[in-house]
């Protein structure tokens, strides 16, 4: 298993937070973990990212186990397996999305590879726009750019938070089958986690998390 989450569960200070929930991911996988604002997506999301460390339950990452280790540890284990695709998108403002790319493969510790960065790009459909700031794309535009920037690192895992929230129909649809297609083609198993129930038809798995931080149903079980 490329993922392996087991009896996992995180409370913040105030009382909300996610789990316990287990359940594994297969190299190459996507799924869909749907449930409620509030039910612990963005939590779980950061856990599985090493940004938090659970207080109960484990971890594994490609056979490493990320709730174990220390702070230095958990970034090194996140740059080699996995890349975000934040809600907010958190581009670089004052970077190109050319440096963007470039950036993100030496924050990943990847030698450049500008034939890889163009040809995301292009799959992308923004390679004419390589050149201009975040402030300067549409909204789609900078969503692929963030994905392009989030495969670029050659992610083993590729997870996104509310990758839809703001689209309408078709623009979630073509979101979604942006996501799966990319990556499939990268060979990363992918995890999207949103409330947005419109993408439940482009997904072969869907683990639902209720409103209590918990699976209540997962459709490979
Ligand atoms: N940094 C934080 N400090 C305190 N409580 C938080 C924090 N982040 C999230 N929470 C709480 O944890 C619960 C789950 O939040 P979150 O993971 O953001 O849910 P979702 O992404 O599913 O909307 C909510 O009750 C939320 O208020
Ligand atoms: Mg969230």
């Amino acid at each position: 298993m490329l993922l392996d989450v087991a009896d996992l569960a995180f409370r913040h200070p105030g009382g909300g937070g996610v789990g316990p929930l287990s359940f594994t991911l297969a190299a190459g996988e996507a799924c869909l973990l749907l449930g409620p604002s509030g039910s612990g997506k963005s939590t779980l999301v950061q856990l599985i990212a090493g940004l938090l460390s659970p207080q109960s339950g484990s971890i594994l990452l490609a056979g490493e186990p990320m709730h174990a280790l220390g702070a230095t540890g958990r970034d090194n284990l996140r740059r080699r397996t996995l890349a975000i695709v934040f809600q907010s998108l958190r581009l670089v403002s004052a970077l190109s999305v050319h440096a963007n790319l470039a950036l993100a493969r030496r924050l990943a510790g990847l030698p450049a590879d500008p034939a890889r960065m163009g040809a995301l790009l292009e799959r992308l459909g923004i390679a004419h726009l390589a050149g201009r700031l975040p402030r300067e794309l549409s909204q789609g535009e900078a969503q692929r750019a963030a994905l392009a920037r989030a495969l670029v690192t050659e992610p083993k895992l590729l997870l996104a938070d509310e990758p839809t929230s703001a689209l309408d129909d078709s623009a979630a649809a073509a979101a979604a089958m942006l996501l799966l297609d990319c990556a499939r083609e990268a060979g990363a198993a992918l995890l999207v986690v949103t409330h947005d129930s419109r993408l439940k038809p482009h997904f072969a798995r869907a683990i639902a998390l209720g409103a209590d931080g918990r699976i209540a149903t997962d459709t490979a079980i």
